[in-house]
């Protein structure tokens, strides 16, 4: 029979160079100084009963079943909270202890229901088996006296429920809130026998609680239980595979009842989360088996024709003949393709190598276009590799964070309970943001400094702190002189040292006070280790490069990168933003970020893919929209992204997508663009195939395939079996044949194959002959492209303006139990929590409009309108406002600009000039046509779905 019990030794692991043995029952054991005596016993094989101790938690002593004997001791100590010491000899087995634990066991059983057959956690809950391993036969106190038996259930959480009537008191649940996720939702209440866990004065999901599930998996009964295990019953077996929703990447054991997932447990052994989880991993995962998927290919000449259910092979013969009739008719470049960051590296190398040799050009782009691309473009070009410099354990050495433009809390929760974990043991904090975002306050940690800037200023800011910095003499000047290009320093000095980038200068622009910002330079300096973590914040505006750029000096500057407890680190928004950019998503750049024009780097994948490859850059996601207004561009296949929902200007999105004569959507759900398909392929979940995502710290893990495609492919044999009906022969029998040839043809992952993922779990790229194992944290003696290369960051203003009209700036961003344009959180109970975009905006704006909190209002751009519900709040300042673009109805990107990123053109999301009123009719123009659209394409849809089994009229 399948157990889901790993090893726990109690109390966590200690690092020391100093090591102390002891002998438990006469085995001897060596561990480092400060590890207590339980996890010695359990390191010699020795497993000391225990209820309170689990290895995910410091120790706390209260259960009292620990209790061991110690040589030269008086009494029987606690083993959980007894530190080692060199030479003790430990008994944990004799009849005073067996005793002692009996009499322990009676107590805690006496109030405890007797329904182990019928409690969810029977066979699974430590009481019970403790109650064994004391050999607990009778309860002497009788199960009569009072108890807490009649307390009521909590099941207002939609994922877990709380039965006080089975909870022993033991508080793992409150030290996993407050020590792992860093929530402090829960605490204990009352004393002695009138204590009791309480979620505040509220039921869970009316508390502070954000539902990470910590608790429920710290809790040693079933006290805190997921529904679903109560619902399905205990898991028979278990696949490690790999989140897909965020860029944190954690690690988790998809929990198996045959081909159906009943619980996903975050993996102890996962180095990104150490055992971690939030809400949308750990329980948002019921969107794979949702009625909504498309589970057969459909095929129509028109968006306004109604589908056709069809067969594999006819769905790829006529998508591959409407490409070539396309071609044929307005030539090679008039096609293109679009890669995802939510599909694993091998879907994304091939649906790249597919545009480049199947349909012949370089039109292929990414959805990192518009998050990340500058990452890129800033990271390549001052310290020589697009990617962010450390792995997330670096933040543990952390003295001094900067989170500019980033929102953990919300966007990476996992990290940042490991950051707030950092900033409770006192590392110092800077907030640049608009917004009042959590970090700045939330329990036991608050920000030395918030600049809430305007949004567009960062640029200007981070001038700023540097000037402060090189006119006060704080920069690292050793480091410098050593890591940097001497010459770029020297005009980068002088630029950023100039009296234009001082604080006072440019506070007209970015509204924080020049002491705060000189205060926010001299703490960052002075940390011994400093570190930047960043995001859509930086990168999603008209200076989004010009931003990382100053980021990297800044970094520079002050000699923090090449060492743990620094860098620059950006947070990145979808599971496999890293890898869809190193996978040669781009139009101008190959796997490995090598460019297209470099005839070597041609000659190399030529070879390789016995095509010839174009030279020449092929068209950027915006330019095909443009191309597309235009009539030069007229096909596109688009795996797995949503770009009618998540890319600017939806109106100029919807034009391009109605001008397509043949746009083919590879996708689990009737996504927005889907709805303008001509063919749909039923794309797969990653539960439902084999692959490797590429997280944040460029660590490369794992997917796995617990349960088989719906629709009977997985997304990697779409696109070898679309190449096919191209003429284009791919031939692989496993995605593991993919990974060894993005591995032959890349490298910074030569070293990189499904077998070394294996034995290691997983691997930091570069990965090479120089780094055989992977590289935890870059550019340690010198920068990738040797010497560090400072740039001038010159702070221009964006042209997006405020005027009489349009006097308010509207910025976007995510929250935590919605994911990007939901089309998978929205198919699960986190719409419980978030089931409409709202505007956020500072009284002072609500008041001077009429607004009340709730109110439904317009929000009006140079682009469009559309209507929302008005959230008044002081987490705004005034004259900002802010949205999430969750719900398509909501529209969010009716109101964004065209306005993009000089360098890469990743839009500016962040800053767009608009208005807001109080309304009447609930739904703006947009809205209307939206509504009626999507209504008649979901209705053609269905119509399909219905003839299900039926001949298809063809
Ligand atoms: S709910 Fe579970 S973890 Fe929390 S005190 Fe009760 S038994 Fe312990
Ligand atoms: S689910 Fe997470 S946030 Fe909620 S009470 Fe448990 S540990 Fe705290
Ligand atoms: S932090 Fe990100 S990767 Fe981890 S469970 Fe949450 S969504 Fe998934
Ligand atoms: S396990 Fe040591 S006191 Fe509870």
């Amino acid at each position: 029979m399948y157990s889901n019990k790993v090893v726990d030794y109690g109390t966590p692991k200690r690092q020391s160079e100093n090591t102390v043995t002891v002998h438990v029952d006469g085995k001897p054991v060596c561990v480092p100084e400060g590890t207590s005596v339980m996890r010695a016993a359990t390191e010699a094989g020795v497993h000391v009963p225990k209820l309170c101790a689990t290895d995910s938690l410091e120790s706390f002593g209260s259960c009292r079943l620990c209790l061991v004997e110690i040589d030269g001791r008086r009494g029987t100590p606690a083993s959980c909270t007894t530190p080692c010491e060199d030479g003790m000899q430990v008994t944990t087995q004799s009849k005073k202890l067996a005793d002692l634990r009996r009499g322990v066991m009676e107590l805690y059983i006496s109030d405890h229901p007797l329904d182990c057959l019928t409690c969810p956690a029977n066979g699974h809950c430590e009481l019970q088996d403790m109650a064994g391993a004391v050999g607990l036969r009778d309860v002497r106190y009788g199960y009569e006296g009072d108890n807490h038996l009649t307390q009521d259930k909590d099941e207002s959480n939609p994922y877990f429920t709380f039965d006080p009537t089975k909870c022993i008191v033991c508080s793992r649940c409150v030290r996993a809130c407050d020590e792992i996720q860093g929530t402090l939702a829960l605490t204990v209440e009352g004393r002695g026998f009138e204590s009791k866990i309480a979620s505040g004065p509220t039921d869970f999901m009316s508390s502070e609680c954000v539902s990470c599930g910590a608790c429920v998996q710290a809790c040693p009964t079933s006290t805190l239980m997921e529904k679903s295990i109560a619902d399905a019953g205990q898991p028979d077996h278990a696949v490690t595979t790999t989140c897909a929703y965020c860029g944190v990447g954690c690690s988790f054991r998809a929990e198996m009842q045959g081909n159906e997932v009943v619980r996903m447990v975050p993996h102890k052994d996962g180095k990104a989360n150490h055992g971690h989880s939030c809400v949308k991993g750990r329980f948002a995962w019921g969107y794979a088996t949702h009625p909504d998927r498309i589970q057969q290919p459909m095929i129509r000449k028109s968006i306004q024709d109604p589908w056709q259910e069809v067969s594999w092979e006819e769905a790829f013969a006529y998508a591959a003949s409407e490409i070539q009739r396309i071609q044929a008719k307005y030539g090679k470049g008039s096609v293109g393709g679009i890669t995802s960051s939510r599909c694993t590296n091998e879907e994304t190398f091939l649906v790249q190598k597919l545009v480049r040799a199947g349909f012949g050009n370089n039109n292929v782009d990414t959805c990192a276009r518009v998050c990340h691309s500058p990452t890129g473009y800033g990271l390549k070009s001052t310290l020589g590799e697009s990617a962010g410099t450390q792995d997330f354990d670096s933040v543990e050495h952390t003295d001094c964070v900067i989170v500019i433009g980033a929102n953990p809390t919300d966007g990476h929760p996992v990290f940042a309970s490991r950051m707030k974990q950092r900033l409770r043991e006192g590392a110092g904090l800077i907030v640049i943001d608009p917004r009042r975002i959590d970090l700045v306050r939330t329990p036991h940690v608050e920000a030395d400094y918030h600049l809430q800037l305007r949004p567009g200023a960062n640029v200007a800011v981070m001038n700023a702190l540097a000037h402060v910095i090189v006119t006060e003499g704080l920069e690292a000047k050793d480091y410098i002189a050593e890591r940097c290009e001497a010459e770029a320093f020297d005009k980068g000095k002088a630029f950023v040292g100039d009296e234009r980038n001082s604080p006072e200068a440019l506070e007209e622009h970015t509204g924080v006070p020049p002491d705060q910002l000189r205060g926010a330079a001299r703490l960052f300096a002075a940390a011994p280790n400093g570190a930047i973590y960043y995001g859509l914040g930086v990168t999603e505006h008209h200076q989004g490069s010009t931003g990382v750029m100053t980021i990297a000096n800044l970094a520079m500057v002050t000699g923090n990168i090449g060492r743990p407890g620094v860098g620059v680190n950006p947070l990145r928004g979808q599971n496999n933003v890293q890898g869809s950019c190193d996978m040669g998503s781009f139009p101008h750049e190959l796997p490995g970020y090598r460019h297209v024009s470099d005839p070597d780097v041609r000659a190399l994948f030529q070879a390789k893919w016995g095509v010839e490859i174009q030279p020449e850059p092929g068209l950027r996601i915006p330019n095909m929209f443009d191309a597309a207004v235009d009539g030069s561009f007229k096909a596109m296949y688009v795996q797995g992204e949503d770009i009618a929902q998540s890319d600017p200007d939806t109106q100029h999105v919807q034009q391009a997508l109605e001008s397509l004569e043949c746009l083919i959507v590879q996708d689990i759900f009737l996504n927005e663009t889907a709805k303008y398909a001509h063919v749909i392929f039923p794309g797969s979940s990653f539960l439902e195939k084999d692959g490797t995502f590429t997280n944040a710290e460029r660590r490369i893990s794992r997917v796995r395939k617990v349960m088989p495609p719906l629709a009977g492919l997985a997304d990697w044999e779409v696109t070898v079996r679309f190449a096919e009906a191209l003429g284009y022969d791919m031939r692989y029998e496993h995605p593991s044949q993919i990974m060894d040839e993005i591995a032959a043809l890349t490298p910074t992952f030569t070293g990189v194959n499904y077998d070394k993922l294996e034995q290691l779990g997983s691997i930091q790229w570069p990965c090479n002959d120089q780094a055989p194992t992977g590289t935890p944290y870059m550019h340690e003696q010198e920068f990738v492209r040797g010497k560090g290369k400072f740039f001038l960051t010159e702070f221009l203003a964006t042209p997006e303006r405020t005027n009489k009209r349009f006097p308010l700036i509207l910025t976007t961003g995510r929250i935590l139990s919605q994911y990007n344009v939901g089309a998978q959180t929205r198919r699960t109970h986190n719409q419980q929590w978030h089931d409409e975009d709202v505007l956020e905006l500072h009284a002072h704006d609500a008041e001077t409009r009429g607004i009340e909190h709730g109110d439904l209002v317009s929000l009006q751009s140079r682009k469009g309108d559309t209507t929302m519900r008005a959230v008044v709040t002081d987490r705004m300042q005034p004259g900002v406002v802010y949205t999430t673009f969750h719900h398509p109805e909501s529209g969010a990107n009716v109101v964004t600009t065209d306005n993009s990123d000089w360098a890469t053109n990743c839009p500016e999301y962040k800053v767009t000039a608009v208005q807001v009123a109080r309304v009447v009719a609930d739904k703006s123009e947009w809205q209307q046509r939206y509504e009626a659209f999507s209504d008649r394409q979901e209705e053609l849809a269905k119509q399909a779905f219905a003839s299900d089994g039926e001949e298809q009229p063809r």
